[in-house]
């Protein structure tokens, strides 16, 4: 008998995936961001607000605040549908900008990410279809890919969804489930839902009782122009689930955010949050509500959106300098990103290795298409860097896309 043990290790076979993984693929992007965010690198890839705006003093003052008055409570678990006082906070806020919301209508999340988790495992059964702006938010799109939705790839232009698009669909009897929306500055593309438009889409959802999911991380961050109505404001049948989040206007790391539905949906998300993570962090939800009591966050919004609105003409102004002709760009009146098209059949795939042997780098936008990709389109992040780093970041962006040109 030969007791000799092979020198190789024995690797156990790893458990089979659960075949829903197969749908949510890793993300070529999230590879394309661990390269980005290298120091030397001058990154327009991630979705990173400037951290320079964050209200650590504030925040630091608030979480000490909480822990030396109620302690023991603020690291206690508590109920899943949020701490009270932030609920209350958040269904102010938008009842002061337009929408009827209780605060038992808020479920607070661990950011807007969650809610759209939560509203992927409450309505979609496997099959069931989405409809989605063809290009839409990634990780949406690995979310209710992750439930088995057939996606229902709607047409986008400088005003965002086309409704026309999705009227014609649903005249062919493709009435999808759900609908998803970044209605204001979207990811990536930067675009606002014009008025009009946000009719039509409340008229179709009405007259075919279809949901629809009104994703808004950065409603508040508009530094230009004045808001449409949001659709949870235009709802009276209780169709709208609305999202947003802290993670643009205080900090991301905090991973705050809400989800605001009708009561039956209100009740099966709560349920949903309970099975995955019980609530959303005790500490970081006081510390947020002490925060929003005692400070000025209307004028700290207001700083932000003086400093993004700066970023974004610095960036319109160094692509019109350093871009070659035939290069368009949306022109957002809010948000992070700004979405750009190449001139002359170039393809955002093929500059991107070149762009990082020049120190750029940006996120190829076919990575958010649904279905059929397209190769022209790149998203640049405008929130992270200053005027002068934009100026000189473009400018390199410049000579690749000249170099492929030639
Ligand atoms: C459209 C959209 N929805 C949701 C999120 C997630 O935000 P949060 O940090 O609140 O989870 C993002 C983040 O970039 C986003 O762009």
């Amino acid at each position: 008998m030969n007791l000799q043990r092979s020198s190789q290790p024995v690797v156990p076979a790893p458990p089979r995936l659960a075949r829903r993984m197969s749908r949510m693929a890793a993300s070529a992007v999230r590879e394309i961001l661990k390269v980005a965010e290298r120091p030397d690198i001058l990154s327009f890839a991630g979705g990173l607000p400037a951290p320079e705006l964050f209200p650590v003093r504030e925040l630091a003052a608030a979480v000490d605040d909480v822990l030396r008055r109620e302690g023991p409570a603020a690291l206690q678990y508590s109920v899943t549908e949020g701490f009270h006082p932030l609920r209350e906070w958040v269904a102010a806020r938008l009842t002061r900008q337009g929408a009827r919301v209780t605060a038992e209508q808020v479920l607070i999340t661990c950011g807007a990410q969650q809610g759209i988790e939560l509203v992927g495992k409450t309505l979609l059964d496997p099959g069931d279809r989405v409809a989605v702006e063809s290009p839409s938010y990634l990780a949406a799109l690995q979310c209710f890919g992750g439930y088995e939705a057939t996606f229902l790839p709607i047409g986008s232009d400088d005003q965002g969804f086309q409704v026309d698009d999705l009227e014609r669909a649903i005249a062919k009897g493709k009435v999808p489930k759900l609908i998803y929306v970044v209605a204001e500055f979207h990811n990536p593309k930067g675009t606002t839902l014009s008025a009009e438009r946000r009719e039509r889409l409340m008229a179709l959802a009405r007259a075919h009782r279809i949901a629809i999911l009104e994703d808004n991380p950065y409603g508040e961050l508009r530094f230009t122009g004045s808001a449409p109505p949001s659709l949870l404001s235009m709802d009276d049948t209780g169709l709208v689930i609305h999202l947003g989040t802290f993670s643009k206007t205080l900090a991301p790391g905090l991973r705050l955010g809400w989800l605001v539905a009708p009561p039956e949906l209100h009740r099966a998300a709560t349920v949903a949050k309970q099975a995955s993570d019980l609530h959303s962090p005790t500490l970081n939800q006081r510390a947020a509500a002490r925060l929003l009591e005692s400070f000025d966050y209307d004028g700290h919004l207001g700083r932000i959106r003086q400093a993004y609105g700066e970023r974004c003409l610095a960036m319109q102004g160094a692509l019109a300098r350093h871009l070659p002709e035939g290069t368009k760009w949306t022109r957002p009146e809010g948000g992070l990103f700004l979405w750009a098209s190449l001139p002359r059949g170039l393809k955002a795939d093929d500059l991107f290795a070149d762009a990082l042997r020049e120190k750029v780098a940006f996120v190829p936008g076919s990575a958010f298409f649904p279905a059929e990709k397209r190769h022209e389109f790149l998203r640049l992040n405008f929130s992270n860097r200053s005027p002068e780093r934009i100026e000189e970041g473009i400018a390199r962006l410049g000579n690749v896309v000249r170099q492929h040109l030639t």
